[in-house]
């Protein structure tokens, strides 16, 4: 029996992990308490996914493994500025998005607990996603999205044969819409859900692996609603914690300047968001204006020495050009991040530190925005 625990950010109640649980009584947000395990020689011989880190998920039976051999992704040394970045490829799991890892461990503990029919909300990339573990899996799923997200992202998850529901509203008013229906089904959210955060750990193992089980300086990430801000914390600290890396990096979250609550509390010094309203921006993926597990993300970035970064609307539209001049074609979202980790090596990098970012994912998802940006 793996060990774990579900317990209530709000009042601390524990629940077991062995029924289908994504929030507690009280509705709150749950996080879970689970101690891996890192059989370093047993790991390295494995098959090249994030399953090899078996014996740190939260998963009981192998029979229970949903995969479409996510992870193992490789990271690549580029240039910015004439200084190095290294940068992992998110964009080449299975359905083109680095929330596959989430994805996977997520759908597994659903087959695991029997869950059959599941609701997400997402700007794309989430939905995309668990659209097509639930196909493997046999789960029905509904997912509600902004109305004007990215028709390939739409047309991804209807192919998978998930039902899509198109909601006018921000970001955040779908996931309102969502959350009243999943008062009926089991809601498989990205944000609410803590088992998600135990598939986007195994980027920050991975990273450390990549680097011979040492710890990076510094990690520049997303931080929309924190799946993989959240998921790097809990899997470098789970490392450190395991003696396995010696430090914890510091974490950078970027936002886009047009929606930047966390920045903005950031920067106010303040562990609260206050939400205001957001205006447009081409990072249709980190649109939040309330991210639900944002006093967390502030508190896991204030833990690490981090910050939080907001990028301008023409850094983006610059750094899709820059990127792909690279060889690298991504869809606006994951060029903010790329951007932001350009303002960090410009203003703060230190000779010799090591950087790791993402490239979450891949231009083919937003090729309508795209056309209307490069000019
Ligand atoms: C391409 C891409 N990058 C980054 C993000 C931001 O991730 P998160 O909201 O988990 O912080 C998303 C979210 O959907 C995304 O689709």
């Amino acid at each position: 029996m793996k060990e774990a625990k579900l317990i209530c950010l709000q009042s601390g109640k524990e629940y077991p992990a062995d029924m289908p649980l994504w929030c507690s009584e009280e509705g709150s947000v749950l996080d879970l308490h689970f101690s891996p395990r890192f059989p370093l020689e047993r790991i390295g011989k494995r098959p090249k996914t994030l399953w090899r880190y078996w014996e740190a998920l939260p998963i009981e039976h192998p029979s229970s493994v949903v995969s479409l051999s996510e992870g193992a992704t490789p990271m690549h040394d580029i240039e910015l500025e004439g200084k190095a970045l290294k940068v992992k490829i998110e964009y080449m799991n299975p359905t083109g998005s680095f929330k596959d890892r989430g994805t996977a461990v997520l759908v597994s503990k659903l087959k695991e607990w029997g869950v059959r029919r599941v609701v997400e909300d997402s700007s794309g990339n989430a939905g995309a996603s668990l659209a097509a573990y639930c196909a493997k899996a046999g789960i029905a799923c509904d997912i509600f999205v902004p109305a004007d997200t990215s028709p390939a992202k739409i047309t991804q998850i209807k192919l998978y044969g998930a039902k899509v529901h198109l909601v006018k509203g921000t970001r955040d008013e779908v996931a309102q819409v969502a959350y009243s229906f999943a008062q009926q089904y089991h809601y498989a959210s990205h944000v609410w859900h803590p088992f998600f955060f135990q598939g986007t750990k195994t980027f920050a193992y991975e990273v450390c692996e990549q680097l011979h089980w040492q710890a990076p300086d510094t990690v520049v990430v997303p931080a929309g609603n924190g799946s993989l801000l959240i998921g790097c914390y809990l899997g470098f600290r789970e490392l450190k914690q395991a003696g396995i890396i010696s430090k914890m990096p510091k974490l950078i979250g970027v936002q886009a300047k047009n929606c930047a609550p966390l920045y903005e509390a950031f920067v106010r010094g303040e562990a609260f968001i206050q939400p205001r309203p957001a205006k447009k921006t081409l990072a249709e993926g980190m649109a939040v204006n309330n991210p639900l597990r944002g006093t967390q993300m502030l508190q896991y970035v204030e833990l690490s020495k981090g910050k939080f970064i907001a990028v301008e609307e023409t850094e983006i539209v610059e750094m899709v050009k820059i990127l792909a001049r690279k060889g690298y074609f991504v869809e606006p979202t994951c060029a903010a991040v790329i951007a932001g980790a350009r303002r960090y090596l410009l203003q703060e990098a230190e000779e010799g530190e090591t950087i790791v970012s993402v490239l979450t994912s891949t231009g083919l998802k937003a090729v309508d925005t795209i056309q209307k940006i490069i000019h």
